[in-house]
Order: C-alpha cells, then sequence, then structure tokens
C-alpha cells in the first residue's frame, strides 16, 4: 500500500491530499501519524462506520445499495482483520483513513461515501467513547474477581486475628479478614467510579462533524441508538473538543493503582523475615542472582513501582488539554498513547494482584503471635472502666499508668497482677483479665464495620452481593474484542 504522504489518486492517498501540490516529508509522515495506537480500535472504528452508512441510507443520503455494500464491506474488512487475512497498514496516517481507504479499494465508488457528514474529528471522539465503553467493562470483570478473590480469603479468616497498625505501630487487633475487606471495598469505589465515568460517556459525538454540526440531514439520535449510546451530545464544539471522559477515567485509573500500590507495600513487608505474615507463591516470586537464600516480592514491588507511570499517564493528559481553545487541536492525538499505557498498566496490574494474593499462604500463627506485644489492648482496659462510669479520658489515663508500669516491667498488660490493676483504679474486677484477650478485643467490636467476626460476616455478604449484582450478563453491543 502506498504512503500517505505521496500525492497521488490512490485511495490510499492522505485523505486531504487534494489542495496539496506536494506530499509531506516523510519524516513528517512518520510524526504525524497515530495509526499506532488507533490499531487496537480499528474494529469500533468499522463498528461507527457501519452505523453511519445505516444512517445516511435511512435519511436518503446514500441508496440501499451503497448502504449494503458499504456494511459488508466493512464487515469483509473486520473479517479479514480478525483472521490476520488482512494487517493495517502502518504507513497509514490514521485508522479512519486505513478503513476508508481498504473499503474504497474492496467496494469502489460506494466507498467514497462513507465518509458524507462526518469529520474524523467526531469520528476519533466516537471511536475512543466506543472503545473505552469495551475497556471500563473489561477492567470492572477484573475488578469483581479480585474482590472476589479477597471475600474468600476473607471468609476463611474471620477469626485469624492480626495486629492493626496505625503509624505502622502497633494499635488495635483485627482480623486477615477485616484487613483484606478493607482493600476489597476501595476496590468497589473503584469499580464503581469507572461506572460512573462510563455512564457520563454514553453520548454520542457523532455528527458534530468537524466542529460546526453538518447542513445535511443527520439522524444523530438513530445512529447513537444503532451504537448502544444512551444519548447525543448536545453541543456540536464541545463534542469534538472534549476528552473529560480519558481525563475522568485516568483519575480513576490512578486512584485504583494507588490503591493496588498501597496493598503491595503491604505484602511487601508482611513478607519479610521480620513480619512473615505471608508466603507468596513461588510462582509470584523471583530470586537473586548472586544471594541464593532470596525470595523476592518483586511483583508487589512492581505493581507500586508502575503506579508513578500511570499517574505520569494522567498528568500528560491534563497537560496536554490545558491550553487547548475549542474546536478539536491535534494535540489531542496525543491522548491515546498516554490513556492506553495507564490502562494498559492498571489492568496488567489488576490481574498480577488478583493472582498474587490468590495464591499466597498466610501465616495464621506469626499474625496471631504479632498481637501479643505492643499493648494492642490498652483501649480496652480504659472502654472496661467507661463501662463502670469513669470518663473516657480519666479511664485513658488510668490505661496508661498501667501501659508504663508494663513497659517498665517489660511484661503484657495481662500479665500484671491483679493488685495492680486495682491500684491504679478500684473499679476493676477480676474480670478484666477475660476481657482483654486480643480474641475479646476483636469480638466485641461489633459496631457497624467492626472487625468483630458477626459484622466482617455482613461485609462478606454485602461484597458477595455487590460482586454478583454487576458481573455482567448477556452481550455487549461492541462484541467481544481483543485488548
Ligand atoms: N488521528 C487523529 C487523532 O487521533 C484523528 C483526528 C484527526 N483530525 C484532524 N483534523 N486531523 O486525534
Amino acid at each position: 500500500m502506498s504512503n500517505h504522504g505521496t500525492i497521488t489518486n490512490d485511495n490510499h492517498a492522505a485523505l486531504w491530499h487534494g489542495r496539496f501540490k506536494e506530499g509531506p516529508d516523510a519524516d513528517a509522515v512518520k510524526f504525524e501519524t497515530s495509526i499506532n495506537d488507533d490499531m487496537r480500535m480499528a474494529f469500533v472504528d468499522i463498528l461507527g462506520s457501519q452505523a453511519h452508512a445505516k444512517m445516511l441510507c435511512k435519511q436518503g443520503l446514500i441508496s440501499e445499495e451503497e448502504k449494503n455494500q458499504i456494511v459488508d464491506g466493512l464487515e469483509s474488512i473486520k473479517e479479514d482483520l480478525k483472521n490476520e487475512k488482512l494487517s493495517v497498514d502502518l504507513s497509514a496516517e490514521d485508522i479512519h483513513s486505513f478503513v476508508e481507504a481498504t473499503l474504497t479499494d474492496r467496494i469502489g465508488e460506494a466507498g467514497k461515501k462513507v465518509h458524507t457528514g462526518r469529520s474524523r474529528n467526531d469520528q476519533i471522539a466516537l471511536d475512543e467513547k466506543l472503545y473505552l465503553r469495551y475497556q471500563i467493562k473489561k477492567l470492572g470483570g477484573e475488578i469483581l474477581k479480585l474482590i472476589d478473590v479477597l471475600v474468600k480469603i476473607a471468609s476463611e479468616n474471620k477469626d485469624t486475628l492480626i495486629p492493626g497498625f496505625t503509624h505502622m505501630q502497633h494499635a488495635q487487633p483485627v482480623t486477615l479478614a477485616h484487613h483484606v475487606l478493607a482493600w476489597a471495598w476501595s476496590f468497589s469505589r473503584d469499580f464503581t467510579r469507572l461506572r460512573d465515568a462510563g455512564e457520563r460517556a454514553d453520548l454520542s459525538p457523532i455528527g458534530s462533524c468537524a466542529l460546526a454540526g453538518s447542513g445535511l440531514p443527520l439522524d444523530r439520535a438513530y445512529e447513537a441508538e444503532l451504537l448502544g449510546f444512551g444519548g447525543v451530545t448536545d453541543n456540536s464544539l464541545d463534542s469534538v473538543s472534549d476528552r473529560d471522559y480519558y481525563l475522568e477515567v485516568a483519575s480513576d485509573l490512578s486512584i485504583l493503582q494507588m490503591h493496588l500500590s498501597r496493598a503491595c507495600e503491604e505484602i511487601v513487608y508482611w513478607a519479610t523475615t521480620e513480619f512473615n505474615f505471608v508466603d507468596l507463591s513461588e510462582k509470584w516470586s523471583t530470586g537473586s542472582s548472586i544471594m541464593p537464600q532470596k525470595k523476592n516480592p518483586d511483583f508487589a514491588e512492581l505493581i507500586r513501582g508502575k503506579t508513578g507511570r500511570v499517574y505520569g499517564d494522567m498528568v500528560a493528559l491534563f497537560t496536554m488539554m490545558k491550553g487547548l481553545p475549542l474546536a478539536y487541536d491535534r494535540d489531542m492525538q496525543e491522548d491515546k498513547s498516554s490513556f492506553f499505557e495507564a490502562y494498559d498498566t492498571v489492568i496488567s496490574s489488576v490481574r498480577i494482584f488478583t493472582e498474587m494474593v490468590r495464591t499466597a499462604s498466610w501465616n495464621k500463627a506469626v499474625m496471631a503471635a504479632g498481637c501479643d506485644g505492643g499493648y494492642l489492648n490498652a483501649t480496652d482496659i480504659a472502654d472496661y472502666l467507661v463501662r463502670k462510669g469513669l470518663p473516657f479520658r480519666t479511664a485513658h489515663g488510668v490505661s496508661a499508668g498501667l501501659v508504663r508500669i508494663a513497659i517498665e516491667k517489660d511484661c503484657r498488660l495481662e500479665e500484671l497482677d491483679f493488685s495492680e490493676y486495682q491500684a491504679a483504679s478500684p473499679l476493676f474486677e477480676k474480670d478484666i483479665f477475660d476481657l482483654i484477650t486480643p480474641e475479646k478485643c476483636v469480638e466485641i467490636r461489633k459496631t457497624i464495620g467492626g472487625p468483630a467476626p458477626s459484622e466482617v460476616q455482613k461485609q462478606i455478604e454485602k461484597l458477595s452481593a455487590f460482586v454478583k449484582e454487576n458481573t455482567s450478563k448477556g452481550n455487549d453491543p461492541i462484541g467481544d474484542f481483543i485488548n
């Protein structure tokens, strides 16, 4: 196929070559093409053009026969791309040019009508939104799988004690179930955030043309309906200038990757010799070229490390947009490489994280033993006195006094003598010793969302229902694409 810069009557010449005497420099062609990023949108571009042809026919702008030729011609291109009988011409300016040129090669004159009442400016916005719909669905599915795995770990570990930290200092005991469900809830917000963004992006821009709509009698609503959109955008200038959907989803992706990164940070130190809370599967660990004993949590580190790349892509998108006058500016072509990189990084991180935690083994005894040191039950001693009528601030002071004695004696709070408790406050009775075991400290925390196994069970049920409700059934109008 010929290079799009060449002035020729070939279908594959640049779509705009007619006004030019000279073709662009070869380096200019290489610099301006977006085909490498566009390639993955080939199927949605074709889908969009098929709907466009149907709309043009309904409006009497092309004949029934031309419409059929276009729709079938596009279908054959789609099939050939799928079966790898046809490959995208990497010297094309963009996917729109490639599809239109290939169509005209195949069906002749009717192919030259497909771009009636359309510009690449509204076409690219359409392709991006259609492809985004698919991307959100796919990523959403991966997030649900992750939540499902975390819920399973939680179900098996409702009684597995683990120290809870603030400032990385021992705070109060919780359970492994409670901890991994905290991760799961953050991922559930990621899911709904993406879904919300998808809903806002669910308006078709096609028919806005270059910037000012069209004088031809297009039926935008009909075309939008064919493509499964909820409606059409309201302003043609805005339609071709808007990249909010990418900015919004890139922000959502950044938050999601941040959640993964924080969990990975925990996995990394939980896997240290000092903590030893978790053993990562050998499938999801690496070794050292020099130190034979090593088993490193590289996958958790890489997910954490890739977070910078995702933030970087988001910032690139915001920076690209910040000074652009209405309507379309070519700067906007840069959106795809940033967005796709962020998306690809995040979806692979979600998948890897899911497998890493699914295959990990949790050292329950070590976690439970971690609850013995660090005076995790000091608040429970204060709460005991509160239940006996002492003001909390006073109770806090009494408990702090006991902590001080225990530090001096280098023992646990439950190892102090009952006489020391009584000296601290006459309100203490012998039952204090039963009420400050780590198990009791967890069991008693029955506030909504607390770590008590009974409350954790409610979280498990709620998250399981969330996964079930959102796992999509049926066919998507876009169909099944290769990521
Ligand atoms: N490749 C372009 C992009 O990705 C498509 C739109 C081109 N429009 C134009 N007026 N040159 O943004």
